[in-house]
């Protein structure tokens, strides 16, 4: 009797252990690689350049009024903005992107953000053409999981008073020189704000070895420009305003190894309106022969020159007793305004 009750305990002390072994190696399946997390957070915290001088922290009296606002739970989603990731051995993509303060600039930077999001292996410098950094901006990098820079990089005076601007000129090209200053290879990009990018475009133009090119959709009445394609060569361009240009593409359809870049310490763009991507193109001295076309030998448009129909600054909220004390008092300062004295805002475009 005592030996069948010591086999029995013993029988069951087995089985427990081996119930809490299962348990033990369930657990250690289901739970993530921890060296993902950290490997993506080390790079995000390494490029992010410091906004906190910026001053565009709520005061402690608005943050409190705000946190009554939201509810307990809704508050967590608030403070990062997706999940960027780093995969070891692929060409870091330097995607410079020129932006500056209008209603419609929040809402095309969330966009090309969270299409960058997508993308492993990206540094996003956004260069701000305004007087002062837009807050909403730099919080929105600030919150965000992806590796950014941010810079303010005005447009020369000269060119502020013309009609028709050469816009994103002198941010595009202090974009491109901290490329210079901080890297050795990798891929350059110039996304301007406002476009449509399909994510295969990235994949395929970080493994460009000089300049690489494909179509961009949404340009001119031919609805597309893009390089005309042979055998795999570029033979020529089809594009609906040739004007004596010898690259006649977008700024949306090439990419230029970063390597080659540093090569060509003169490369630069002209503030020429129509003119940037050609002149840019031409002092990089590439002939067409050298172009390397992507998109399958330009056979898909993966990105578009979509343009967003301009808004008018936000009419400013007339609170009464109904409204004090709800969102409203929030969402009043999420609305944009054109700051006094800022520059004229822009005219019809012209040209392309
Ligand atoms: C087209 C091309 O897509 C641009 O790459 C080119 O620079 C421009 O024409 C030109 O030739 O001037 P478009 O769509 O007509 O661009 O111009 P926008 O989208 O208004 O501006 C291009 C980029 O520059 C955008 O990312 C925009 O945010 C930025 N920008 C615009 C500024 O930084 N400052 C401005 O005053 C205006
Ligand atoms: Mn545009």
């Amino acid at each position: 009797m005592g030996r069948r009750g010591c086999v029995t305990r013993s029988l069951l002390v087995l089985a427990a252990s081996g119930v809490l072994l299962l348990l033990l190696l369930l657990l250690g399946l289901l739970s993530p690689p921890s060296s993902l997390y950290s490997e993506s957070a080390s790079v995000s915290s390494f490029l992010r350049v410091p906004l906190r001088a910026l001053n565009d922290f709520p005061t402690q009296q608005q943050q409190q009024q705000q946190q009554q606002l939201i509810p307990e739970k809704s508050k967590s989603p608030c403070t990062t903005v997706g999940a960027s990731r780093w995969v070891e051995g692929l060409p870091t993509l330097y995607v410079v992107t020129p932006t500056y303060p209008r209603a419609e600039q929040i809402p095309e930077i969330t966009r090309t953000a969270q299409t960058l999001l997508n993308v492993p292996n990206v540094v996003w410098i956004v260069s701000e053409d305004a007087d002062t950094p837009t807050p909403a901006l730099t919080r929105y990098l600030n919150e965000s999981a992806l590796s950014s820079v941010y810079m303010r990089v005005q447009m020369p005076a000269q060119y502020q008073k013309v009609k028709n601007k050469p816009r994103g000129v002198a941010n595009r090209m202090a974009g491109m020189n901290w490329v210079r200053e901080n890297a050795k290879e990798g891929v350059l990009y110039f996304a301007d704000d406002d476009n449509t990018y399909d994510i295969r475009l990235f994949e395929q133009m970080r493994w460009t070895e000089r300049v690489s090119m494909f179509p961009v959709g949404l340009v001119t009445k031919l609805g597309v420009s893009t390089p005309i394609v042979r055998e795999g060569r570029v033979v020529g361009f089809y594009d609906g305003w040739i004007a004596k240009r010898k690259f006649p593409v977008d700024m949306a359809g090439f990419a230029v190894n970063v390597a080659f870049l540093l090569q060509h310490p003169e490369a630069s763009m002209p503030f020429k309106v129509g003119y940037e991507e050609d002149g840019f193109l031409l002092s990089l001295g590439i002939a067409a022969a050298d172009i390397e076309p992507l998109a399958f030998n330009c056979t898909k448009i993966w990105v578009w020159h979509t343009q967003t129909k301009k808004n008018d600054p936000a009419t400013s909220v007339t609170q009464n007793n109904a409204t004090i004390g709800t969102n409203l008092d929030v969402i009043k300062d999420l609305l944009w305004k054109k700051p006094p004295g800022s520059r004229k805002e822009e005219e019809k475009k012209g040209k392309k």
